[in-house]
């Protein structure tokens, strides 16, 4: 029997620990506890909001409608060949612990993409990616439900519409589909990707093992990036903007220590960490929100209560960058819930 509360407070449950109270809030850890909570919504005309590991939401003091909490766990083998498998892993498994999981048995590929945190679930909606790897180049197929008709489907890798931080999930198109499972392709072949400069340096040995890469992965992330668990925070606060060749040129000609990595043929990505580091916002602090000084990316909430705080304080930041660079910023967590 599904447990629903009311006036559930979630401050525990975002990585950036704000008070927010959820009209009505379900923890799921059955598909059949999901489709309960799904028709009770219906029932009740309210809106469904999906909560995973919390670790991409900016949670406004309010959440309307029903906050399901996914909590689907398992991981199974369902594809098997001489080189490669296909991995499913449910909606709510931890996916550092997954990625653990994963090197453990010796399945090979998401090695890049440790320590990131939040759940499987989150994986594809902003397709998560770091020091070279994005999870869209291991993806094979996404098992969703669609809330508006309670049908399960899967959608293929094309489907999921995946680019830079983004998906399918996040439009319109996506916005009733939640992701049940994720279907991974990993190689049985043990194999490395040190394309990323800071972990050519940190791995620069040519036989470096998929493990190696895992601890050098975790270290660097360590040294560079704050701990969620001890420093509010929900990872890149903005995303690095894409702007084309033109304006990347004339940007380069004027600060020529910006650094830009190009994304295709017509298209530049920029640095917003090294924009926001250049105007001396790392380490600046605001009514309770800090800029860490670890990572000029990375938002602390070190004692604000609301989103709201957050929001006017990273709202300065965005315009400052605006102004100097004539580059709009871009959040990378969501907004969610009113104020
Ligand atoms: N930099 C600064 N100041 C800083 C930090 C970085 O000038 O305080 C400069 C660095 O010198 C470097 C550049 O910014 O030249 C890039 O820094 P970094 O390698 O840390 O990568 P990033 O672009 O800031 C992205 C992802 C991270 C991911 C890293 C590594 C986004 C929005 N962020 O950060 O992802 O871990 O690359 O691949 O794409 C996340 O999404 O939450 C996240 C942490």
């Amino acid at each position: 029997m599904l447990k629903v509360e009311a006036n559930f407070q979630l401050g525990s449950l975002n990585t950036l620990k704000l008070e927010c109270i959820a009209e009505r809030y379900a923890h799921v850890s059955t598909t059949g506890e999901l489709r309960e909570a799904v028709s009770e919504a219906h029932q009740h005309s309210a809106n469904i909001n999906l909560l995973g590991g919390g670790s991409n939401l900016i949670l406004n003091r309010f959440l309307p409608g029903i906050t399901i909490h996914m909590g689907l766990r398992g991981r199974e083998l369902v594809e098997e060949s001489a080189d490669d498998v296909v991995v499913r892993l449910q909606a709510g498994e931890d996916w550092h612990e997954t990625v653990l999981w994963a090197n453990a048995a010796g399945y090979f590929g998401l090695e890049n993409l440790a320590l990131i945190p939040g759940s499987v679930g989150a994986a594809p909606i902003q397709n998560i990616g770091a020091y070279g790897v994005e999870i869209a180049q291991l993806i094979e197929c996404v098992h969703v439900v669609d809330l508006r008709c309670g049908d399960i489907q899967s959608l293929t890798v094309a489907e999921c519409c995946l680019s830079y931080r983004n998906s399918v999930f996040k439009t319109p198109d996506g916005k009733h589909l939640i992701i049940l499972a994720v279907d991974l392709r990993l190689s049985k072949r043990p194999f490395v990707n040190t394309s990323y400069p800071a972990l050519r340096e940190a791995v620069p040995n040519e036989s470096a093992t998929p493990s190696d890469v895992l601890e050098a992965v975790v270290a660097l992330r360590q040294s560079k990036l704050p701990d969620p668990r001890v420093d509010a925070n929900v990872g890149s606060f903005f995303k690095n903007p894409i702007v084309d060749n033109v304006t990347a040129a004339h940007l380069q000609r004027e600060y020529p220590d910006m650094p830009q990595y190009p994304v295709d043929a017509n298209t530049v990505k920029l640095s917003a960490a090294w924009m926001i580091d250049q105007l001396g916002w790392r380490g600046a602090e605001k009514c309770g929100v800090a800029v860490s000084e670890k990572h000029a990316l990375v938002v602390i909430n070190k004692c604000a209560r609301y989103a709201s705080e957050v929001i006017e304080f990273t709202n300065k930041i965005a315009y400052s960058v605006a102004e100097k660079y004539g580059v709009s910023l871009d959040r990378e967590p969501e907004l969610v819930g009113s104020d």
